[in-house]
Protein backbone atom coordinates (compact mmCIF):
# COMPACT_ATOMS: atom_id res chain seq x y z
CA UNK A 1 0.00 0.00 0.00
CA UNK A 2 0.87 3.75 -0.15
CA UNK A 3 3.29 5.89 -2.50
CA UNK A 4 6.68 5.33 -1.89
CA UNK A 5 7.59 7.95 -4.16
CA UNK A 6 10.78 8.37 -5.69
CA UNK A 7 13.99 7.12 -3.66
CA UNK A 8 16.38 8.30 -5.88
CA UNK A 9 16.51 11.59 -3.99
CA UNK A 10 16.58 10.22 -0.41
CA UNK A 11 17.89 13.12 1.55
CA UNK A 12 18.83 12.90 5.31
CA UNK A 13 17.91 14.68 8.60
CA UNK A 14 20.08 14.83 11.35
CA UNK A 15 19.03 15.69 14.53
CA UNK A 16 21.20 17.89 16.58
CA UNK A 17 18.84 19.69 19.08
CA UNK A 18 17.29 18.16 22.19
CA UNK A 19 18.09 18.50 25.98
CA UNK A 20 20.60 16.37 27.00
CA UNK A 21 19.48 16.31 30.67
CA UNK A 22 20.98 12.81 30.83
CA UNK A 23 24.33 14.06 29.94
CA UNK A 24 24.86 16.75 32.27
CA UNK A 25 26.51 18.28 33.23
CA UNK A 26 28.32 18.46 29.82
CA UNK A 27 25.60 19.36 28.32
CA UNK A 28 25.55 22.54 29.86
CA UNK A 29 27.84 23.94 28.16
CA UNK A 30 28.26 21.69 25.17
CA UNK A 31 25.94 20.37 22.42
CA UNK A 32 25.82 15.85 23.26
CA UNK A 33 26.39 15.51 19.69
CA UNK A 34 29.86 17.63 19.55
CA UNK A 35 31.06 15.20 22.34
CA UNK A 36 34.15 13.79 20.53
CA UNK A 37 34.61 9.46 20.17
CA UNK A 38 38.42 9.01 19.31
CA UNK A 39 38.48 12.43 19.01
CA UNK A 40 36.00 12.95 16.65
CA UNK A 41 32.73 14.61 17.67
CA UNK A 42 29.88 11.97 17.23
CA UNK A 43 27.38 13.95 14.82
CA UNK A 44 30.59 13.90 12.32
CA UNK A 45 30.09 10.21 12.55
CA UNK A 46 26.64 9.90 11.88
CA UNK A 47 26.82 12.78 8.68
CA UNK A 48 29.86 10.52 7.25
CA UNK A 49 28.24 7.44 7.06
CA UNK A 50 25.08 9.16 4.92
CA UNK A 51 27.39 10.39 2.65
CA UNK A 52 29.25 7.46 2.41
CA UNK A 53 25.69 5.67 1.64
CA UNK A 54 25.35 8.06 -1.21
CA UNK A 55 23.22 10.61 0.91
CA UNK A 56 24.36 14.52 0.34
CA UNK A 57 21.78 16.69 0.49
CA UNK A 58 21.40 17.03 4.65
CA UNK A 59 19.40 18.86 7.27
CA UNK A 60 20.41 19.59 10.33
CA UNK A 61 17.88 20.19 13.18
CA UNK A 62 19.38 22.45 16.13
CA UNK A 63 18.48 23.72 18.83
CA UNK A 64 19.79 25.37 21.71
CA UNK A 65 23.35 24.65 20.92
CA UNK A 66 22.78 25.91 17.45
CA UNK A 67 25.88 28.34 16.89
CA UNK A 68 28.13 25.39 18.22
CA UNK A 69 26.79 22.83 15.52
CA UNK A 70 27.12 25.51 12.89
CA UNK A 71 31.00 26.30 13.92
CA UNK A 72 31.51 22.79 13.94
CA UNK A 73 30.09 21.17 10.67
CA UNK A 74 29.81 23.98 8.37
CA UNK A 75 28.10 23.88 5.01
CA UNK A 76 28.93 20.34 5.30
CA UNK A 77 31.59 20.44 1.81
CA UNK A 78 34.29 18.82 3.81
CA UNK A 79 32.45 16.15 4.35
CA UNK A 80 31.11 15.46 1.04
CA UNK A 81 27.77 17.05 1.46
CA UNK A 82 25.57 19.78 1.78
CA UNK A 83 23.97 20.82 4.74
CA UNK A 84 20.45 23.39 5.68
CA UNK A 85 19.79 24.32 9.16
CA UNK A 86 16.90 24.25 10.73
CA UNK A 87 15.64 25.39 13.65
CA UNK A 88 13.57 23.45 16.06
CA UNK A 89 12.30 26.59 18.49
CA UNK A 90 11.52 23.64 21.24
CA UNK A 91 12.83 20.31 22.32
CA UNK A 92 9.42 19.07 21.72
CA UNK A 93 10.23 15.70 20.52
CA UNK A 94 12.05 13.37 17.89
CA UNK A 95 8.60 13.47 15.54
CA UNK A 96 8.11 17.25 16.38
CA UNK A 97 11.98 17.72 14.95
CA UNK A 98 10.63 16.08 11.28
CA UNK A 99 7.51 18.21 11.66
CA UNK A 100 9.71 21.35 11.35
CA UNK A 101 11.91 19.86 8.47
CA UNK A 102 8.71 20.17 6.03
CA UNK A 103 10.40 22.38 4.22
CA UNK A 104 13.27 21.11 3.60
CA UNK A 105 11.99 17.67 3.05
CA UNK A 106 9.48 18.46 0.45
CA UNK A 107 8.09 14.70 -0.80
CA UNK A 108 11.56 13.35 -0.93
CA UNK A 109 11.83 10.35 1.44
CA UNK A 110 14.83 10.31 3.78
CA UNK A 111 17.20 9.16 6.37
CA UNK A 112 16.12 9.90 9.98
CA UNK A 113 19.80 9.54 11.90
CA UNK A 114 19.75 11.31 15.40
CA UNK A 115 23.05 13.03 16.27
CA UNK A 116 23.59 11.24 19.38
CA UNK A 117 23.79 7.63 17.85
CA UNK A 118 26.57 5.88 16.81
CA UNK A 119 26.38 2.63 14.69
CA UNK A 120 30.13 1.48 14.37
CA UNK A 121 29.62 -0.36 10.80
CA UNK A 122 27.52 2.38 8.56
CA UNK A 123 24.31 2.49 7.00
CA UNK A 124 25.17 1.96 3.23
CA UNK A 125 23.46 -1.89 3.19
CA UNK A 126 20.01 -0.59 5.05
CA UNK A 127 20.00 2.97 2.28
CA UNK A 128 20.33 0.50 -0.88
CA UNK A 129 17.75 -1.77 1.05
CA UNK A 130 15.06 1.52 1.83
CA UNK A 131 16.24 2.59 -2.01
CA UNK A 132 15.34 -0.62 -3.82
CA UNK A 133 12.25 -1.46 -1.62
CA UNK A 134 8.76 -0.03 -1.98
CA UNK A 135 8.13 0.35 1.94
CA UNK A 136 6.86 3.46 3.57
CA UNK A 137 8.75 3.05 6.31
CA UNK A 138 12.36 1.36 7.35
CA UNK A 139 12.87 0.90 10.88
CA UNK A 140 16.04 -0.81 12.34
CA UNK A 141 16.60 -3.29 15.22
CA UNK A 142 19.04 -4.00 17.37
CA UNK A 143 19.08 -7.06 19.91
CA UNK A 144 19.90 -5.52 23.59
CA UNK A 145 19.97 -7.08 26.82
CA UNK A 146 17.30 -4.71 28.24
CA UNK A 147 15.03 -4.04 25.97
CA UNK A 148 13.00 -2.31 29.02
CA UNK A 149 14.85 0.75 28.48
CA UNK A 150 13.54 1.42 24.80
CA UNK A 151 11.11 0.81 22.18
CA UNK A 152 10.76 -2.27 21.60
CA UNK A 153 9.37 -4.00 18.05
CA UNK A 154 7.27 -7.11 17.68
CA UNK A 155 7.43 -8.43 14.09
CA UNK A 156 5.50 -10.32 11.86
CA UNK A 157 8.34 -11.93 9.52
CA UNK A 158 10.07 -8.61 8.14
CA UNK A 159 6.91 -6.82 9.17
CA UNK A 160 6.68 -4.22 11.96
CA UNK A 161 3.01 -4.92 13.91
CA UNK A 162 4.42 -2.81 17.02
CA UNK A 163 6.29 -1.14 18.61
CA UNK A 164 5.93 -0.86 22.27
CA UNK A 165 7.77 1.89 24.65
CA UNK A 166 9.82 1.02 27.59
CA UNK A 167 7.72 -2.13 28.13
CA UNK A 168 7.47 -3.76 31.29
CA UNK A 169 7.37 -7.26 29.70
CA UNK A 170 9.00 -6.93 26.37
CA UNK A 171 7.84 -8.95 22.97
CA UNK A 172 11.19 -9.05 22.02
CA UNK A 173 14.68 -7.81 22.81
CA UNK A 174 14.89 -5.73 19.58
CA UNK A 175 14.89 -2.22 20.34
CA UNK A 176 14.43 0.36 18.06
CA UNK A 177 17.53 2.15 17.06
CA UNK A 178 17.87 5.98 16.02
CA UNK A 179 17.92 5.28 12.48
CA UNK A 180 14.58 5.48 10.52
CA UNK A 181 13.37 5.80 7.09
CA UNK A 182 10.15 7.10 5.57
CA UNK A 183 8.68 8.73 2.87
CA UNK A 184 6.02 11.85 3.06
CA UNK A 185 3.35 9.58 4.37
CA UNK A 186 5.41 10.54 7.67
CA UNK A 187 3.94 14.14 7.98
CA UNK A 188 -0.15 13.28 7.94
CA UNK A 189 1.10 10.34 10.97
CA UNK A 190 2.52 13.40 12.70
CA UNK A 191 0.16 15.14 12.81
CA UNK A 192 -2.48 13.11 14.06
CA UNK A 193 -0.08 12.00 17.26
CA UNK A 194 -0.91 13.93 21.01
CA UNK A 195 1.61 14.57 23.42
CA UNK A 196 2.93 12.25 25.52
CA UNK A 197 3.08 12.25 29.23
CA UNK A 198 6.24 14.08 29.03
CA UNK A 199 4.69 16.69 26.84
CA UNK A 200 7.57 15.44 23.13
CA UNK A 201 5.76 14.22 19.91
CA UNK A 202 7.00 10.67 20.17
CA UNK A 203 8.44 9.17 16.96
CA UNK A 204 7.48 5.59 18.34
CA UNK A 205 4.04 6.63 18.46
CA UNK A 206 4.15 8.06 14.71
CA UNK A 207 5.61 4.80 13.67
CA UNK A 208 2.61 3.44 14.81
CA UNK A 209 -0.09 5.77 13.36
CA UNK A 210 1.61 4.78 10.12
CA UNK A 211 1.50 1.03 10.74
CA UNK A 212 -2.46 1.08 12.00
CA UNK A 213 -2.84 3.52 8.87
CA UNK A 214 -2.16 0.02 7.14
CA UNK A 215 1.63 1.61 5.57
CA UNK A 216 4.35 -0.86 4.69
CA UNK A 217 6.30 -0.18 7.56
CA UNK A 218 9.66 -2.97 7.60
CA UNK A 219 11.77 -3.81 10.42
CA UNK A 220 15.83 -5.40 9.46
CA UNK A 221 18.26 -6.44 12.21
CA UNK A 222 21.35 -4.61 12.46
CA UNK A 223 24.66 -6.35 11.75
CA UNK A 224 27.62 -4.80 13.95
CA UNK A 225 27.14 -2.43 17.18
CA UNK A 226 25.10 0.26 18.15
CA UNK A 227 25.15 2.37 20.87
CA UNK A 228 22.82 5.18 21.62
CA UNK A 229 24.90 7.97 23.84
CA UNK A 230 22.53 9.00 25.80
CA UNK A 231 24.46 8.42 29.38
CA UNK A 232 27.92 8.50 30.22
CA UNK A 233 28.67 5.16 30.31
CA UNK A 234 27.16 4.27 27.05
CA UNK A 235 30.01 7.27 25.90
CA UNK A 236 32.76 5.98 27.25
CA UNK A 237 31.78 2.30 25.80
CA UNK A 238 31.46 3.94 22.34
CA UNK A 239 34.49 5.95 22.51
CA UNK A 240 36.11 2.18 23.75
CA UNK A 241 34.36 0.96 20.52
CA UNK A 242 36.19 3.29 18.32
CA UNK A 243 39.22 3.27 20.19
CA UNK A 244 39.75 -1.07 19.16
CA UNK A 245 40.46 -0.23 15.46
CA UNK A 246 42.47 2.76 16.25
CA UNK A 247 45.09 3.01 13.05
CA UNK A 248 48.35 4.04 14.74
CA UNK A 249 49.59 7.87 13.55
CA UNK A 250 52.54 9.84 15.40
CA UNK A 251 52.04 13.40 14.12
CA UNK A 252 52.98 14.95 17.36
CA UNK A 253 56.54 14.65 19.09
CA UNK A 254 57.61 12.47 21.81
CA UNK A 255 61.21 12.38 23.70
CA UNK A 256 63.12 9.86 24.36
CA UNK A 257 61.93 9.46 27.51
CA UNK A 258 58.97 8.81 26.58
CA UNK A 259 57.49 5.04 25.68
CA UNK A 260 54.57 4.75 23.03
CA UNK A 261 53.08 1.15 22.99
CA UNK A 262 50.54 -0.56 21.23
CA UNK A 263 48.62 1.95 19.09
CA UNK A 264 48.76 5.24 19.44
CA UNK A 265 47.77 8.35 17.67
CA UNK A 266 49.01 11.76 18.67
CA UNK A 267 47.53 14.30 16.98
CA UNK A 268 49.15 17.16 15.18
CA UNK A 269 51.03 19.83 17.59
CA UNK A 270 50.41 17.22 20.40
CA UNK A 271 53.64 16.81 22.77
CA UNK A 272 54.76 14.10 25.16
CA UNK A 273 57.55 14.17 27.37
CA UNK A 274 59.06 11.63 29.98
CA UNK A 275 55.72 9.42 29.93
CA UNK A 276 54.44 6.23 29.21
CA UNK A 277 51.23 5.80 26.94
CA UNK A 278 49.86 2.55 25.89
CA UNK A 279 47.40 2.19 23.43
CA UNK A 280 45.04 2.08 22.13
CA UNK A 281 44.85 5.60 23.14
CA UNK A 282 44.70 8.97 21.17
CA UNK A 283 46.01 12.51 22.05
CA UNK A 284 44.71 15.69 20.70
CA UNK A 285 46.02 18.52 18.84
CA UNK A 286 48.31 20.46 21.02
CA UNK A 287 47.63 19.03 24.23
CA UNK A 288 50.89 17.90 25.96
CA UNK A 289 51.41 14.60 28.46
CA UNK A 290 54.15 15.43 31.26
CA UNK A 291 55.69 12.99 32.98
CA UNK A 292 52.27 11.01 33.18
CA UNK A 293 50.79 7.61 32.28
CA UNK A 294 48.19 7.12 29.57
CA UNK A 295 46.79 3.99 29.56
CA UNK A 296 44.56 1.90 27.59
CA UNK A 297 41.13 3.29 25.93
CA UNK A 298 41.41 6.66 26.82
CA UNK A 299 40.75 9.77 24.55
CA UNK A 300 42.48 13.19 25.21
CA UNK A 301 41.04 16.02 23.31
CA UNK A 302 42.83 19.15 22.28
CA UNK A 303 44.69 21.93 23.76
CA UNK A 304 44.35 19.63 27.10
CA UNK A 305 47.53 18.97 29.79
CA UNK A 306 48.01 15.91 31.69
CA UNK A 307 50.62 15.94 33.74
CA UNK A 308 52.27 13.63 37.03
CA UNK A 309 49.21 11.61 36.81
CA UNK A 310 47.80 8.68 35.67
CA UNK A 311 44.60 8.13 33.49
CA UNK A 312 43.35 5.26 31.54
CA UNK A 313 39.73 4.21 29.97
CA UNK A 314 38.58 7.48 29.70
CA UNK A 315 37.78 10.43 27.93
CA UNK A 316 39.04 13.83 28.58
CA UNK A 317 37.11 16.85 26.64
CA UNK A 318 39.22 20.23 25.45
CA UNK A 319 41.27 22.71 27.32
CA UNK A 320 41.36 20.64 30.63
CA UNK A 321 43.93 20.21 32.53
CA UNK A 322 44.81 17.36 35.15
CA UNK A 323 47.93 17.99 37.14
CA UNK A 324 49.29 15.98 40.16
CA UNK A 325 46.38 13.78 41.23
CA UNK A 326 48.04 10.85 43.41
CA UNK A 327 45.51 8.11 42.14
CA UNK A 328 44.68 6.83 39.10
CA UNK A 329 41.94 8.08 36.95
CA UNK A 330 40.02 5.57 35.38
CA UNK A 331 36.58 5.33 33.51
CA UNK A 332 35.76 8.97 33.72
CA UNK A 333 34.54 11.35 31.40
CA UNK A 334 35.83 14.61 32.72
CA UNK A 335 34.34 17.83 30.52
CA UNK A 336 36.18 20.81 29.00
CA UNK A 337 38.03 23.56 30.49
CA UNK A 338 38.48 21.28 34.33
CA UNK A 339 40.79 21.69 36.04
CA UNK A 340 41.76 18.64 38.41
CA UNK A 341 45.41 19.56 40.69
CA UNK A 342 46.19 17.13 43.39
CA UNK A 343 49.30 18.44 45.89
CA UNK A 344 52.42 17.08 46.26
CA UNK A 345 52.30 17.00 50.15
CA UNK A 346 48.71 15.30 51.49
CA UNK A 347 46.52 17.99 51.99
CA UNK A 348 44.31 18.22 55.11
CA UNK A 349 41.67 18.99 52.83
CA UNK A 350 39.85 19.00 49.67
CA UNK A 351 39.79 22.60 48.00
CA UNK A 352 36.58 22.00 44.73
CA UNK A 353 34.88 24.45 42.84
CA UNK A 354 32.64 21.86 41.28
CA UNK A 355 29.62 23.15 38.81
CA UNK A 356 26.08 21.64 39.44
CA UNK A 357 25.31 18.07 38.56
CA UNK A 358 29.09 17.21 38.82
CA UNK A 359 30.10 13.65 39.65
CA UNK A 360 33.48 13.04 42.20
CA UNK A 361 34.30 9.65 43.17
CA UNK A 362 36.63 10.08 45.77
CA UNK A 363 38.39 7.12 47.68
P1 LIG B 1 16.98 12.17 23.16
O1 LIG B 1 18.28 11.64 23.69
O2 LIG B 1 15.84 11.25 23.12
O3 LIG B 1 16.51 13.45 24.00
P2 LIG B 1 17.35 14.64 24.60
O4 LIG B 1 18.43 15.11 23.69
O5 LIG B 1 16.35 15.69 24.96
O6 LIG B 1 18.12 14.04 25.86
P3 LIG B 1 17.65 13.70 27.37
O7 LIG B 1 16.62 12.62 27.24
O8 LIG B 1 18.92 13.25 28.04
O9 LIG B 1 17.14 14.98 27.95
O10 LIG B 1 17.22 12.76 21.71
C1 LIG B 1 17.76 11.96 20.67
C2 LIG B 1 18.41 12.86 19.64
O11 LIG B 1 17.46 13.72 19.03
C3 LIG B 1 19.48 13.78 20.20
O12 LIG B 1 20.52 13.91 19.24
C4 LIG B 1 18.77 15.09 20.37
C5 LIG B 1 17.76 15.08 19.26
N1 LIG B 1 16.51 15.78 19.57
C6 LIG B 1 16.14 16.92 18.85
O13 LIG B 1 16.89 17.36 17.96
N2 LIG B 1 14.96 17.53 19.15
C7 LIG B 1 14.13 17.07 20.13
O14 LIG B 1 13.06 17.69 20.35
C8 LIG B 1 14.52 15.90 20.87
C9 LIG B 1 13.65 15.35 21.96
C10 LIG B 1 15.71 15.28 20.55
Amino acid sequence: MGNPGSKANLKGLVLAGGKGTRLRPLTYTGAKQLVPLANKPILFYAIEHLVASGVTDLGIVVGETKEQVIEAVGDGSRFGGRVTYIDQPAPLGIAHAVQVSREFLGDAPFVLFLGDNFIKEGIAPYVERFRAGCYNCLVLLCPIDRPQDFGVAELEGERLVHVVEKPQTPPSNLAVIGIYFFDSHVFDAVRRIQPSARGELEITDTIQRLIDDGLDVQAQVIEGRWIDTGRHDDLLEANHLMLEDLEPDLLGSYDEASTIQGRVVLQEGSEVVNSRIQGPAIIGERTRIVNAYVGPFTSIYHDCLIADTEISGSVVLEYTRIEDVGQRIEHSLIGRNVELRGHERRPHGYTLILGDFSKLHMP
